[in-house]
């Protein structure tokens, strides 16, 4: 078998802090990946490579992490020592990177991320039985030739084009936004000594989903250096298009004052999370007009945590489908980047 990577990004998984009974009260992001790995003594005689990519606390999440977790990826898919990847990752924003690595893949490898709820330091850490998971999990599907992004939290394997946390603190905090796990795996065997000799997930386990296939190269195209702006919207009582006005002339000054094409600081879209199946308010859909008028691409999502938005004929702006609104604002952005690095 080949060598799986761990590629360490920071978050809760790798957070300590000084008083065990105070598990809330710790810093994210201290502990280097390597450190994650020998904490498991169940992953000893697994061949592993590690490489820490960044150590943020995942509420920071930004475009050149991103850029420099697609390099990484790259890099290690090309490998044929490497047979799949897991990424540690901070909970808060693991749905956006989640689904962004899956817009960008090709399913030829497993990826797997993975998280905490409590810090390495907490007496009921679950980041050491979530990354032995992890690599459970990766291991078996690319035996079984599976490749694909998809998330292994708390006993359950998401597809990373919908896992989303859905609880703020228990250690059960993700789902699928209404869609059910891939699978639930099994408990290791007793006295296992090896994260690979068990079965790994129940019978009837879902095949992974497919890759966007827009390629890790997308994020270092010139076009890339900086995203295309694209901020999110609540439609909400009294929701009047105060803000979506502001950023318009907001964005004009910007533009008038540095790059004279006006893309990178402009406004390029809006996601509105919208009120149950895609309604917006109708100031807030005024000024949606008002900004669509001005070039500013607009998509609708729903605040609603399960169902999403569905298309339907005679739609004014595009339905954002299963996505959150803070994954179709990923989406958005890398439409819209598509269009600027394709040739006219
Ligand atoms: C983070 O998202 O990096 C901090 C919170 C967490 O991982 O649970």
């Amino acid at each position: 078998m080949g060598q799986v990577l761990i590629l360490g990004t920071g978050g809760t998984i790798a957070g300590t802090g000084s008083d065990p009974h105070r598990a809330w009260a710790y810093r994210a992001a201290q502990l280097g990946v390597a450190e994650l790995v020998a904490a498991v003594p169940a992953l000893a005689g697994v061949q592993l490579r590690t490489r820490q990519v960044a150590q943020v606390d995942s509420k920071d999440m930004a475009w050149p992490v991103w850029q420099a977790m697609a390099q990484a990826l790259d890099e290690a898919l090309r490998d044929e020592a490497i047979e799949a990847v897991v990424v540690t990752h901070g909970t808060d924003t693991l749905e956006e990177t989640a689904f962004l690595l899956h817009q960008l893949d090709d399913g030829r490898k497993p990826i797997v991320l993975t998280a905490a709820m409590r810090p390495a330091t907490a007496p009921d850490a679950d980041g050491p039985r979530n990354l032995l998971d992890a690599v459970r999990v990766a291991r078996a599907a690319a035996s079984c030739g599976w490749g694909g992004v998809v998330a292994v939290l708390h006993g359950r394997v998401w597809s990373g084009a919908q896992v989303r946390k859905a609880h703020s603190h228990a250690l059960d905090a993700f789902d699928g936004g209404g869609a059910a796990p891939l699978a639930t795996l099994l408990p290791r065997a007793e006295g296992s000594q090896s994260a690979a000799a068990d079965a790994v997930w129940e019978a009837g386990a879902a095949p992974w989903p497919a890759g966007g296939g827009l390629g890790w190269a997308l994020l270092r195209q010139p076009e890339a250096k900086t995203p295309p702006r694209v901020e999110v919207v609540f439609s909400h009582a009294d929701a009047d298009g105060w803000l979506v006005d502001a950023a318009l002339r907001q964005s004009a000054d910007d533009a008038r004052a540095s790059d004279p094409q006006g893309r990178a600081q402009a406004l390029r879209g809006l996601v509105v999370a919208a009120t149950g199946h895609g309604t917006v308010h109708a100031r807030l859909e005024a000024a949606l007009q008002r900004a669509e008028a001005a070039g500013v691409v607009v998509w609708r999502s729903s605040r609603v945590a399960r169902g999403g938005v569905m298309p339907r004929d005679g739609d004014v702006w595009p339905a954002a489908g299963t996505l959150t609104p803070a994954q179709a604002r990923v989406a958005l952005q890398l439409q819209l980047l598509r269009a600027q690095t394709e040739p006219a």
